[in-house]
């Protein structure tokens, strides 16, 4: 199962297992963090699943869809290495990911 390292907003750092194929919300709401609403439940339409991918990591996941973008415009925290949690697939190839769980909105 891929790790994934979960930085929260009080600066803790976890590192949890998730199952292939879950998006990397997924992963962190089912790991009981607080921090990341995920209110729409992953449509890609609330953007309180907000996370900054690593910058390691950063072009190792698929590039945002037009609707993420356009959410992320949304937010006063968007940095280059923002994305949806609910958009980003655990595969072996992110085995490792590090996100931070970025500032309310
Ligand atoms: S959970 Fe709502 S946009 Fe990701």
């Amino acid at each position: 199962m891929p790790k994934l390292t979960v930085i929260d907003r009080s600066g803790d750092e976890t590192t949890i297992e998730a199952p292939e194929g879950v998006t990397v919300m997924e992963a962190i709401r089912d790991n009981g963090f607080d921090d990341l609403l995920a209110l729409c439940g992953g449509c890609c339409s609330c953007a309180t699943c907000h996370v900054y991918v690593d910058e390691a990591w950063a072009d190792k996941a698929a590039a945002a869809g037009e609707d993420e973008n356009d959410l992320l415009d949304s937010s006063d925290h968007r940095t280059r290495f923002s994305r949806l949690s609910c958009q980003i697939a655990l595969t072996p190839a992110l085995d490792g990911l590090r996100v931070t769980i970025a500032p309310e909105d």
